[in-house]
């Protein structure tokens, strides 16, 4: 089947899903990469910081997709900030990738306190997006206030904000800033992943929550494919990650039911307001640095 699309700011049409690739291992990603393309995905987001565009790249030369019908999308690590180091990491995404041109080039964090450099990181985007090497550029985990900062500083509104949300952290005040600007908001760990593999055991996971299963039970369909529902339907990308070929595919299986209005205000509602990933405001190149290695 043809992926729904969503259109960006700047008319690009990115795939409403993609496959998602943080902590697939190198040797797993090539294959879960294929089995994603063989469902019929043809998104993939992956990051420098991942490890493993290398391999996402091969993927989809093996898969004998043509180039123009894959979206690819891909993050520079805040190591990489600044005008000219920037305008060099999509060299190295590039290379690894083997592409000469990414679909979506984003921030992966905003750096709060040395902002100039975040500044600078996203001039850099802008200059590609004007040469043509990257088709849309955006940003990820940027709060209100980075967003604002941003918005004074540069010419170009990001076509994407990736953030965390999941039923249990779903970030309404970021998501209003993002719709006022028409970012679109792309939706991390949008099963709530990060609920079972960092999660608190006494908090839950979003896979066992009743209201969730509940939900699915009526239309024969898991909590993963309920949640994932649940963003498409609110307008948001998705972009779940499994290496699993049968978690793969169930999570592409949403498109042949419709959850209803009162359904969807139940899934707001499960909102705990509690982030499993690291505070945006608190990451510091002193924390969390870490060299990119060259294509
Ligand atoms: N921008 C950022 O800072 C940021 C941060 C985190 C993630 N991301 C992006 O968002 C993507 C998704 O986020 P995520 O990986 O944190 O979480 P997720 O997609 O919500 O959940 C992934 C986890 O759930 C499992 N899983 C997948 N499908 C399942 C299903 N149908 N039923 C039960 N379990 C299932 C996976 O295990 P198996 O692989 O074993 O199936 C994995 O442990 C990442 O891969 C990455 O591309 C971005």
């Amino acid at each position: 089947m043809t992926t729904p699309t969503i259109t960006l700011n700047n008319g690009v049409e990115i795939p409403a899903i993609g496959l998602g690739v943080f902590q697939t291992p190198p040797q797993e990603t090539a294959d879960a990469v294929g089995a994603a393309i063989a469902t019929g995905y043809r998104h993939v987001d992956t990051a420098a910081a991942y490890g493993n565009e290398r391999e996402v790249g091969e993927a989809i030369r093996r898969s004998g997709i043509d180039r123009s019908e894959m979206f690819i999308e891909t993050k520079v690590w805040i190591s990489d900030y600044g005008y000219e180091q920037t305008l060099h990491a999509f060299d190295k995404s590039a290379g690894k990738l083997g592409v000469e041109q990414i679909d979506l080039l984003i921030l992966h964090q905003p750096l709060p306190t040395a902002f100039d450099r975040t500044i600078n990181a996203y001039r850099a985007l802008e200059k590609l997006l004007d040469d043509g090497r990257v088709r849309a550029i955006g940003v990820s985990n940027f709060m209100t206030e980075h967003l604002q900062r941003l918005l004074e500083a540069t010419s170009i509104v990001p076509a994407v904000n990736q953030i965390e949300l999941h039923p249990y952290f779903t970030q309404p005040e970021v998501q209003a800033a993002d719709a006022e600007h028409r970012i679109l908001t792309q939706a991390w760990s949008p099963i709530g992943g990060i609920t079972s593999y960092r999660g608190d055991a006494n908090a839950g996971s979003t896979f066992d929550d009743e209201t969730i299963t509940a939900i699915g039970a009526g239309y024969g369909k898991t909590a993963a494919q309920v949640m994932l529902r649940w963003h498409l339907q609110r307008g948001r990308s998705v972009i779940p990650k499994s290496t699993k070929p049968a978690r793969i595919a169930e999570n592409f299986d949403v498109f042949d039911f419709n959850l209803t209005d009162a359904q969807l205000d139940a899934l707001d509602a499960l909102d705990k307001g509690v982030r499993g990933g690291p505070e945006p405001g608190a990451i510091t190149l002193e924390a969390f640095g870490r060299e990119i290695p060259e294509a």
